[in-house]
């Protein structure tokens, strides 16, 4: 295993349909037109020197170290900024071109540390490296002129280091921040020979408005802006691409390492999904994995309240095989299930799903997506015909209108949303459509059009709205939807009701009618139009109905299939489209397919051996209920924090607490733990060894970076308790798995590892039909046949506001911190994020006697916590919000158990709540824990 280093070509490439045809030192090279000379120089075999050139952002041209000689052209170019011509000949080496580059390598050496052998950079410094191609020998200015050097470090960010001294104000890190990452934190202050590379105004890099995403420390050629690892640990010499374990952009990294010690991650540029991007948690936040918290050896208890026992793999398989068979001879077949993570591969998630099919005999599994996105899954699957998103990232290039709803992007999917802002800095319209006025609004370069400031629970109302204005002032698409849709007359009648538009529903959202029909018309008329999702839509009481709502929308304006437009859930989890590919839902097979098609359950019950049952099990609410009845008793649960995810907490621990066996396999000790009869120690992202698929469908291969710290692959482990249960069930590798997915799963038909190895990524469905993947669907038709336009009354939730709980409350995320926390609070990223905060607005905090920064307490119908507040205008009065990363606030105590109806995916983003000062009994019950109300309040 090697070092990989990916070349540099200097500048972008172009696509054009003209191509242009040169020599490069008589080497002959076609490029499309627009390209650079010195890529042209490149692709061409020959390596111009170059300093504040990079490929991934437009050329500069400051250094004036890639001067070329051209036939016909006077003077000496820079390559990177001088455009290919037809017939050019470009000649790069000449005693004339070597004498003014040494000339400028010994300006920029006279000014720089010599400090070579001790900096950390050596080996990997872009200004030696150039030293040595000029051919520089000595510097005739000599070293004691006016300079740079001296100046103080800025060590303020806890993954990089910032040291002036050896910066030569190329410029790379601020365009760098603009270009790639978009958010405009870095500048060159002053001019001339005083200028230096300032983030905001003189601040330190942690106090401005950096985020932390490392594309400056990636694109500073010298060691000015330096990971801290690679200064602890020394240069890596070895790498494995891999695949970010937190969010559904499933960036790709190369896992640097030295020995067995990643020093760091680079984003991989040929990484389908963020091609060379990354954000602070990819790049930076991984040493989760390393963490002293986590378990290594499998551990067993009878009861919650013994002290866990260290035992052997053996043992603990055992004993989990033998209490689940126990609970089965006791209380029937039915009484056990399992419950598979999106943070775990999709063989990790295909091998549960089949131990409780095959080894359990029923189809009581559930996956982590029923709290999040179920309502995707069945709103697409009834419309379009499939349960996925519709687009590849890169689409949305091609949009002219990006319609973003109930997401934000800049903290939940910061890769994409450098890209979308990339594309809105073109010139692309904006709507936004969230009860917070989330970053995108208003950041540098980028203002939404419209931002319609809906009330929480009423996007049905909105969408509903929206498709009003389409179908009664003509906009519809009625070639498209004569051709490829059905429903349509029926649609058409209940969409165009007078109930139905801006005016009528104005008083329910809160959004003025007018924005909504000017937010129609643009996205109706302003030519290519994508819609972007995420949580904010799903996890409502109408989540699946505002999806199909949103569906409508684009079939109704033909805003789908193909570049440009569709409708695209931008998923939370690295693995939720896997997971829920992978046949965790209680009614559906792998592929989405119904436990009640015969045929479908034959190719399972045939390779399997075993019996499927044709009647859906219980999902993840179900499973509590029952378990509280008491006829529920024991459940395995991959790699999820129910306790601290799932809403109402206090349910959900009466549940737990129900049964008489709960498995938890993880890396902590999680609040689920603490009810846990058995706990399985399972493997980090660097140690897995399968695929991820992300929000646009790729499939993604996830590469051991280093061996499962515990001795046991995760798919291992479930195999080995479905054989202790009498199930026989191995594999040599998971590769052999993912064999066994596409061997049963027709849209996985043409995925293998060998491919993926071969390809990169690959997006389903792939197979005969699309053997090298399909990035957009539904081009020539919809995979149920026509589109189905679906009437989506809006119904109003059941979790109202009264005098009693006045507010409403809503949930989010930040960049900084992942979901529960598990991870990203055992890395530095709890610097950005140490806990949860409520914002409230100034009128609410105000009549409440809250001032920023007060302790307040936030209580709802089922429970009540403690954080500190603060007061916000992103929000409107009677909206309060808060995240949900820290145990310790524990959001969930608060939120109720109202659920989608199609799907019971939670309703997360409406809770009914009173806020107040919190009392000295409540602050000094902060530092210990939320706590569940001693018995739950009906009503008001
Ligand atoms: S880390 Fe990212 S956000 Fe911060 S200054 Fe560098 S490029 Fe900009
Ligand atoms: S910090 Fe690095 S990238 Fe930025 S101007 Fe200085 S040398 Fe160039
Ligand atoms: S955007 Fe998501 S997948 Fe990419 S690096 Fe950040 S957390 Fe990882
Ligand atoms: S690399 Fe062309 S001017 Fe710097």
């Amino acid at each position: 295993m090697t070092l990989l280093k990916e070349p540099d070509r200097g500048t972008p490439a172009r696509t054009s349909a003209t191509t242009v045809r040169l020599t490069v030192d008589g080497q002959p090279v076609e490029v499309p037109a627009g390209t650079s000379v010195m890529r042209a120089a490149s692709l061409a075999g020959v390596d111009v020197p170059k300093l504040c050139a990079t490929d991934s952002l437009e050329a500069f041209g400051s250094c004036r170290l890639c001067l070329v000689e051209i036939d016909g052209v006077r003077g000496t170019p820079a390559s990177c900024t001088t455009p290919c011509g037809d017939g050019m000949a470009v000649t790069t080496q000449s005693d004339r071109l070597a004498d003014l580059r040494r000339g400028v390598m010994e300006l920029y050496i006279s000014d720089h540390p010599l400090d070579c052998l001790t900096c950390a950079a050596n080996g990997d410094c872009e200004l030696q490296d150039m030293a040595g191609v000029v051919g520089l020998r000595d510097v005739r200015y000599g070293y004691a002129g006016d300079n740079h050097l001296g100046q103080e470090k800025d060590l303020s960010n806890p993954y990089f280091d910032f040291d002036p001294s050896k910066c030569i104000v190329c410029s790379r890190c601020v365009r760098a921040c603009d270009e790639v990452q978009g958010t405009f934190a870095l500048t060159i202050s002053g001019r001339g020979f005083d200028s230096k590379v300032s983030p905001g105004v003189e601040e330190s890099f942690f106090d401005s408005e950096c985020v932390s995403c490392g594309a400056c420390v990636q694109a500073c050629p010298t060691a000015t802006l330096q990971e801290r690892k690679v200064v602890e640990l020394g240069m890596p010499t070895r790498s494995v691409v891999t695949t970010c374990a937190y969010c559904g952009v499933g960036c790709s990294f190369k896992a640097e390492m030295r020995g067995g010690e990643v020093v760091r991650m680079v984003p991989f540029k040929d990484g389908g999904a963020n091609e060379g991007h990354s954000c602070v948690k990819g790049r930076f936040a991984w040493g989760y994995a390393t963490h002293a918290e986590r378990v290594m050896s499998p551990m067993v208890r009878e009861n919650i309240d013994d002290p866990w026992r260290e035992v052997s793999w053996e043992e603990a398989i055992g004993y989990t095989a033998r209490r689940l068979l126990q609970i089965q001879e006791a209380h029937g077949p039915g009484s056990i299930g399992g419950i598979t993570s999106s943070r775990c591969t999709n063989e990790e998630v295909y091998v549960v799903q089949k131990m409780v099919r095959a080894a359990f005999g029923n189809n009581n599994v559930d996956t982590c997506a029923r709290v999040c996105h179920s309502p995707t899954g069945y709103g697409l699957k009834q419309t379009f015909g499939t349960s996925a998103g519709t687009q590849n990232f890169a689409s949305v290039e091609q949009s002219d209108v990006i319609v973003v709803i109930g997401a934000n992007p800049t903290d939940g999917h910061p890769v994409f949303a450098s890209r979308m802002k990339r594309r809105l800095r073109q010139g692309a319209k904006l709507v936004v459509v969230d009860p917070r006025r989330i970053d995108l609004v208003r950041s540098p370069h980028v203002e939404a059009q419209h931002h319609l400031q809906l009330a929480p629970g009423t996007n049905v109302a909105v969408v509903n709205a929206m498709a009003h204005v389409v179908v009664t002032e003509g906009l519809m698409d009625d070639a498209f939807v004569a051709e490829r849709c059905e429903g349509t007359d029926e649609w058409v009648a209940f969409i165009s009701q007078p109930e139905n538009s801006p005016e009528a529903v104005e008083h329910i959202t809160g959004v003025p009618a007018s924005e909504v029909r000017a937010a129609a018309r643009l996205y109706a008329t302003g030519g290519n139009a994508a819609i972007y999702y995420g949580l904010g839509v799903t996890e409502h009481s109408q989540g699946s109905t505002m999806v199909m709502g949103m569906a409508n929308l684009a079939m109704a304006t033909g805003n789908i299939g193909r570049e440009g437009v569709g409708v695209n859930p931008l998923r939370g989890q690295n693995n939720v489209q896997g997971s829920c590919d992978m046949g965790s839902f209680p009614h559906e097979l792998p592929g989405y397919r119904h436990v009640s098609d015969d045929a479908v359950r034959t190719v399972f019950e045939t390779l399997w051996g075993a019996t499927i049952l044709a009647e859906p099990g219980l999902r993840i609410p179900n499973m509590f209920d029952a378990a509280i009845d008491g006829t529920f008793r024991g459940l395995y649960i991959q790699g999820e924090d129910l306790a601290q995810s799932d809403p109402n907490t206090q349910h959900v621990l009466h549940a737990l607490r129900s049964m008489d066996l709960v498995v938890v396999q993880d890396l902590f000790l999680n609040e689920t733990a603490k009810l846990a009869h058995v706990f399985l120690p399972g493997t980090s992202f660097l140690e897995k060894d399968g695929t991820f698929t992300n929000a646009e469908r790729r499939i993604n291969r996830v590469r051991p970076v280093i061996p499962p710290k515990t001795g046991k692959h995760e798919w291992q482990i479930v195999c080995e308790v479905a054989q202790a249960m009498g199930y026989p069930m191995a594999y040599e590798s998971s590769s052999q798995i993912m064999d066994e997915i596409a061997m049963t799963t027709p849209t996985f038909a043409g995925v293998s590892f060998a491919h993926l190895d071969a390809v990169g990524s690959l997006q389903w469905p792939c197979n005969a039909n699309a053997p090298e993947g399909t990035p957009i669907m539904h081009v020539d038709g919809f995979v149920r046949g026509k589109g189905h336009l679906i009437p989506t009354p809006y119904v109003p939730t059941n979790e109202r506001s009264t005098r009693r709980f006045p507010l409403i409350l809503t949930t989010g995320r930040i960049l900084s911190q992942y979901n529960v926390g598990a991870q990203t609070r055992r890395t530095a990223n709890v610097a950005w994020h140490p806990e949860d905060i409520l914002e409230v607005h100034g009128h609410d905090a105000e009549v409440r006697g809250i001032t920023d920064g007060d302790l307040v307490t936030i209580t709802s119908r089922v429970g009540e916590t403690t954080l500190r507040a603060v007061i916000s205008d992103r929000l409107p009065v009677g909206v309060v919000y808060t995240t949900f990363h820290h145990p310790v606030s524990g959001a969930n105590v608060v939120t109720t158990e109202h659920s989608d109806w199609a799907t019971n995916c939670p309703e997360y983003k409406v809770t009914a709540v009173q806020v107040g000062l919190a009392t000295k009994r409540q602050t000094a019950a902060v530092v210990t824990q939320a706590r569940p109300m001693p018995t739950p309040v009906a009503g008001d």
